[in-house]
């Protein structure tokens, strides 16, 4: 794994941002795995500044993210769909069919992860992959457990994930429990990825991530199995390591 210390989180956001573009402009129809949460915000601001520019051409670009609540429709303040339109898509050439994001209100949700999943396939899976990370080391919905799943699934929020997320609710009796998330299996496939992180508050998950021990009760410390990732990190996320 590749680590980029940035001094702050503009700096991360910009890294990130500029490897996307290079990504696209080096393949127009790249498939691009999305992620949610206020750690990518910065990367679709500069995204979208450099559509502006046009630096960078959605047209062909196709997207998958990595998951939605189960329970919140697209039109929901707080679904991943809604937050993607509202940060991203609204603002730039993206075409809607192009753009993948499990349907948290299904009515069948099996055929919901096993169809998304497949559709990864058929897009000869991701390539390249961007990333988050929460405090206790979950990427995507994949929390820590005694086994992780390898395929999309409808995932089961930790205590400590809906404790993280109730920020955006009204209460935490409103966050929803459950997530249709991409696998470890539908992530590692990616070509390449690279994980986001900024703050004090994922120091000590960044550390286990990069300590070269792996566990399934810390989810990211699967990529060190990965050929191609590249950390992209403010200097509080690096905190806690020896650099
Ligand atoms: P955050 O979430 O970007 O809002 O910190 C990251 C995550 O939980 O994966």
């Amino acid at each position: 794994m590749r680590v980029f210390i940035e001094n702050d989180y503009e700096k991360m956001s910009l890294r990130a941002a500029e490897i996307v573009k290079q990504q696209i402009q080096k393949k127009h129809n790249t498939i691009l795995g999305l992620a949610t949460g206020s750690t990518p915000i910065g990367m679709y601001n500069y995204l979208i500044s450099m559509y502006q520019r046009q630096e960078v051409d959605f047209s062909d670009v196709v997207t998958f993210n990595l998951d939605e609540y189960v329970g919140l429709s697209r039109d929901n303040k707080n679904s991943y769909n809604y937050f993607m339109y509202s940060k991203f898509f609204n603002y730039i050439n993206i075409k809607k069919e192009n753009i993948h994001i499990p349907n948290g209100v299904s009515k069948d949700l099996e055929k919901e992860c096993s169809d998304y999943e497949y559709n990864i396939e058929k897009f000869g899976y991701i390539d390249l992959q961007v990333l988050g990370i929460g405090e206790n080391g979950h990427i995507g919905f994949n929390e820590p457990a005694e086994l992780l799943e390898t395929r999309t699934h409808v995932a089961k929020l930790s205590e400590d994930t809906i404790k993280a997320n109730k920020r955006f609710f009204e209460s935490i009796d409103d966050v929803p429990l459950y997530a249709i998330s991409m696998g470890i299996g539908s992530i590692m496939k990616s070509k390449r990825i690279i994980l986001l992180a900024s703050g004090e508050n994922k120091a000590k998950a960044i550390k286990e991530t990069l300590s070269n021990k792996l566990t399934t009760k810390i989810p990211a410390t699967v990529l060190a199995l990965h050929p191609n990732v590249d950390i992209i990190i403010d200097k509080d996320a690096a905190k806690l390591l020896n650099t």
